[in-house]
C-alpha cells in the first residue's frame, strides 16, 4: 500500500479556558481546559476525499487549523508526505504551498482593496511559477475561466461579486497555488441553495482535473454524501464513526450518525433548515463520563453512562460504540 498524502495520528488539541489569575484566586477555581480535539486518527490518500461531520462545536475546524498548521497540536502528530506539518508549513518549504485552505466565508478571506487578478496572481509571483508578467497574466486568466469566472473579472474587487462568485474567487486563489491537498472547512454553507450544489460541483470537476486531495468539513450530510468518498463523523473532538459513503449511508452504525441521517435532507436541500437531533451537545469543558453521546442516545445503558467506547472494527468500517452488535 502506498503512503496516504496526510495522515494524523492520535490528534489532540486542547484551549486553556480559565478565568483571569485574580478571578481564579478568589473564586478559588483552578485551571479549565476545553479539549476541542480528543485523540483523533484518520489518513487521506492522494486524491481522496475525506468528510468529517458533525454538529457545531464538536472540534472540525479545530482539527482544520491543525493539519493547516496554522495552530500547533497539543498532542500526535501530523504528517504530510510524512513529514511533520511545522515543516512542511516552515516558511521556505517547498511543500509549503501544497497545503491550501478554503473557508466558510470568502469575503473574510479575500483582500477587499485587492483586485481579483492580484489575489489570483499573488501566489503565482510568491512562488515564481510564471517566469513573465505576460504569462502571470495568462495564468490568472485560465484559473479564473477554470472556475466559471471571466478572464475580465480580474480588473474587479471582491465587493462587486455575489457570495458564490467569491466563493469561486476563493477556489482560484487556492489552485494559483498549485496546491495538492485543500482543506475545505464549510466551503458553502454560507451560501444560497442554489449556489451551494454549483460550487460543490464545480470543486468535484476541480478535483478530478488537478487531481486534488480534499479534507472535506461540514455539518451537512448530504453535502457530505455529495463530495466525500470516506467519511468520519465527530462527536465532541472524537471521531464515533468512519467509514467508506457507501458503506456510512447505507449501514450507519453509531447511534448518533442514525440521529444525524434522520435529521438530513437531499442535495436539493442542502442550505434548507433543518431540524437538528434531539438534546443539546453537552459542554467540551465538562464532557459527559462513559460514552460522551449517552444524555442524547435512546439506548443507553449503566455501561454507556461509565466506560467510554473505543473506536473498533465494525460492519465494514469503525465504530465507537458498546452496543453497536445488538442494535441491528
Ligand atoms: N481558540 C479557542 N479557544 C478556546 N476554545 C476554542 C477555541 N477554538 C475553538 N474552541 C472551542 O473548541 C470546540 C470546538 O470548536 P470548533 O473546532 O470550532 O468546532 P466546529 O468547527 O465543529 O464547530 C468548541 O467548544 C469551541 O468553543
Ligand atoms: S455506547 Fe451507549 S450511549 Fe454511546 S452511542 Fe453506543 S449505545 Fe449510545
Ligand atoms: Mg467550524
Amino acid at each position: 500500500m502506498t503512503a496516504p498524502l496526510l495522515d494524523v495520528r492520535d490528534l489532540h488539541k486542547a484551549f486553556d479556558v480559565s478565568a483571569p489569575l485574580v478571578a481564579r484566586l478568589l473564586s478559588g477555581q483552578g485551571r479549565r481546559t476545553l479539549r476541542a480535539v480528543d485523540g483523533i486518527d484518520f489518513a487521506i490518500p492522494a486524491g481522496g476525499t475525506l468528510a468529517l461531520v458533525g454538529e457545531s462545536g464538536c472540534g472540525k475546524s479545530t482539527v482544520a487549523r491543525c493539519v493547516a498548521g496554522l495552530v500547533p497540536p497539543t498532542a500526535g502528530s501530523v504528517l504530510y508526505r510524512g513529514a511533520p506539518i511545522a515543516e512542511v508549513r516552515r516558511a521556505g518549504s517547498p511543500l509549503r504551498h501544497e497545503i491550501q485552505m478554503i473557508f466558510q466565508d470568502p469575503y473574510g478571506s479575500l483582500n477587499p482593496r485587492w483586485r481579483v487578478g492580484r489575489t489570483v496572481a499573488d501566489p503565482i509571483l510568491a512562488l515564481g511559477l510564471a517566469p513573465s508578467r505576460a504569462e502571470v497574466r495568462d495564468r490568472v486568466a485560465k484559473i479564473l475561466e477554470d472556475v466559471g469566472l471571466s478572464p475580465a473579472d480580474a480588473e474587479k474587487y471582491p465587493h462587486q461579486f455575489s457570495g458564490g462568485q467569491r466563493q469561486r474567487i476563493a477556489v482560484a486563489r487556492a489552485l494559483a497555488a498549485a496546491p495538492a491537498l485543500i482543506v475545505c472547512d464549510e466551503p458553502t454553507s454560507a451560501l444560497d441553495v442554489s449556489v451551494q450544489a454549483q460550487i460543490l460541483n464545480l470543486m468535484k470537476d476541480l478535483q478530478a482535473a488537478h487531481g486534488l486531495t480534499y479534507l472535506f468539513i461540514s455539518h451537512n450530510l448530504a453535502v457530505v454524501d455529495h463530495m466525500a468518498d470516506r467519511v468520519a463523523v465527530m462527536y465532541l473532538g472524537r471521531i464515533v464513526e468512519t467509514a467508506d459513503r457507501d458503506t456510512l449511508f447505507a449501514r450507519p452504525a453509531h447511534p448518533y450518525t442514525r440521529t444525524l441521517m434522520g435529521s438530513a435532507l437531499g442535495l436539493g436541500d442542502v442550505g434548507r433548515r433543518r431540524e437538528v437531533p434531539k438534546g443539546e451537545v453537552p459542554n467540551p469543558i465538562d464532557p459527559p463520563p462513559g460514552c460522551t453521546f449517552h444524555p442524547r442516545c435512546p439506548h443507553a445503558t449503566a455501561l454507556c453512562r461509565t466506560e467510554a467506547p473505543a473506536l473498533r472494527a465494525f460492519g465494514g468500517g469503525r465504530v465507537a460504540c458498546h452496543h453497536a452488535e445488538t442494535l441491528g
